[in-house]
This record gives C-alpha cells, sequence and structure tokens, in this order.
C-alpha cells in the first residue's frame, strides 16, 4: 500500500482525533459569495464540515483517492458531495469551482500536475487555500509526543515549518495572497489516550506492523503521564490552522 493510503487504516479513529481547521482560518480561503468549492483531498470531512458550518456555505464537493477515507465521510457528512479522485486528475468540471481548498495534504500531491488541475477547475478569480491543522508543535511537551512517532518512523513522518514555503509551479496565473502565511491558535480539551491516539494516526506510524503501532501509543501515554503526573484530567492541547492563500487570475 502506498503511504498516502494508510489513513484509510483508521478512518474512524482519523476521524475522531485529528483536527478540523480553525473556523476564523476558513475566513481567508472560503469567499464569501463562494457558491461551489472543492476540499482536495477531503479525508474523513474534518475541512468539509467546517466549511458547511459557515452562514452562507457553499455546496461542497468532496474529493478523496481513498474509499476508506470517502465512506466515513458520507456518513457523517451528508450535506457534502463525496467524488472518488485524485489532485492530478479532478473529476470535476472546467472552471466549476469557486474554491479549491486542500488540508494536510499538498506534501501528497505532484505539484506541477495538481497545480494544472487546480487551475483548471477553478474559476478565474477563484481561490486555492492551502491549510495544515496540527498539534503545535512549538510547545515542548506536544514536540516530544509528536516525536516519539516520528522516531518510531524512522523520522520520516516530520512536517517542519519549511513544508508551509510552497511555490506553485509558473504559468498557472496563480497569485500569491498570503506567502507569509496566516496561523490561528486554540486549544482542545483532550483525554490523554485520545492524544496518544491521536500521535498514531500520522502515515510514519500507520505504516508500521500494529504491535510497532501500538508501542507508540503506548509510549506516547507513558510519556504524558511522565510529562502530568499530578492529575488524570484532560489535557488542554494546543493546535494551530496554518493557511496559504492564492487567487487565479
Ligand atoms: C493527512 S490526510 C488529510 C485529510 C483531510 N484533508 C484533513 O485535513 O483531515 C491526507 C489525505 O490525502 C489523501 N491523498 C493522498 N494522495 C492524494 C492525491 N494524490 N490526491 C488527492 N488526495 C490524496 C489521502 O487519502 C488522505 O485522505
Amino acid at each position: 500500500m502506498s503511504r498516502a493510503l494508510t489513513f484509510g487504516t483508521r478512518a474512524d479513529a482519523y476521524d475522531r482525533l485529528r483536527p478540523a481547521p480553525a473556523p476564523e482560518a476558513l475566513d481567508h480561503v472560503v469567499p464569501t459569495d463562494a457558491r461551489r468549492v472543492a476540499d482536495l483531498a477531503a479525508g474523513t470531512g474534518l475541512v468539509t464540515r467546517a466549511v458547511l458550518a459557515r452562514a452562507g456555505a457553499p455546496a461542497v464537493v468532496a474529493v478523496e483517492p481513498d474509499p476508506r477515507m470517502l465512506a466515513r465521510l458520507a456518513a457523517t457528512t451528508p450535506a457534502a458531495l463525496p467524488v472518488r479522485g485524485l489532485a492530478e486528475a479532478i473529476p470535476l468540471a472546467t472552471g466549476s469551482l469557486d474554491a479549491v481548498l486542500a488540508s494536510s495534504a499538498w506534501h501528497w500531491f505532484d505539484p506541477p500536475v495538481a497545480t494544472a488541475e487546480i487551475a483548471r477547475v477553478l474559476r478565474p478569480g477563484g481561490v486555492l487555500g492551502l491549510l495544515w491543522s496540527r498539534a503545535d508543535p512549538t510547545v515542548d511537551w506536544v514536540a516530544e509526543v509528536r516525536g516519539i512517532g516520528r522516531a518510531a518512523a524512522d523520522g520520516s513522518a516530520r512536517l517542519s515549518r519549511r513544508g508551509f514555503d510552497i511555490e506553485l509551479p509558473a504559468g498557472h496565473g496563480f497569485v500569491d495572497e498570503l506567502p507569509d502565511a496566516v496561523t490561528v491558535r486554540w486549544t482542545r480539551s483532550m483525554s490523554r489516550d485520545d492524544v496518544a491516539g491521536m500521535v498514531c494516526t500520522y502515515s510514519g506510524v500507520l505504516e508500521l506492523p500494529v504491535a510497532d503501532q501500538d508501542a507508540v501509543f503506548r509510549g506516547a501515554r507513558d510519556h504524558l503521564d511522565r510529562a502530568f503526573p499530578d492529575s488524570d484530567s484532560p489535557l488542554v492541547v494546543p493546535f494551530e490552522t496554518v493557511v496559504r492563500r492564492w487567487t487565479r487570475s
């Protein structure tokens, strides 16, 4: 199985434990007059649902290649329009979208091919919004607990801040509107088991044998007990959503 399709092995855990984007972050990438938006690499629909929850929400086409992720999305998000497809071959009509969003997914795409496809399906003036939502790695205990998963995955699941320094291939008419990115921070209360479970929803961990995934869970859980020895109450987990935006001329 390709690593890009490991998420579907734990689609329910992914949907329950990974963060949806901060609602304010979507203000930067969902035009107020948008009528039809695609959530590309929609996964289980975390972004799709956040867009549909907005006042005056546009129709949202959720494009996702993994049928297990798409099944979860269809079950939890009946208002979405689920479509099986890839960023490199978007099964939607030319000029049919006001915005294309892709969250925690750009690194899975073939940038030249996906950029050409996104330019094709967007209307002139349409928006490409790239987002990343994750527990804030600048907070020590978050970095440490994620590091347990990365170490088991041989460091390859790392997404540094450099991951947001994206330059779209030239020639498709995209104008970079947020070169410095916008970061929105928020917190979410989670149990220790859920924080440890979230560490296990990253592809580097998901492609390990199940026994090794269990070891990552136990290691993360033990680390949390050492970091927060005083109580078994839920943890206040700091999160961030990072946003980039381009407009298609
Ligand atoms: C980390 S998940 C992000 C899911 C969702 N956007 C979110 O924010 O929760 C990455 C998703 O990208 C999908 N994916 C991988 N390669 C893809 C491609 N070439 N085109 C479209 N989606 C892809 C995977 O199936 C997976 O659902």
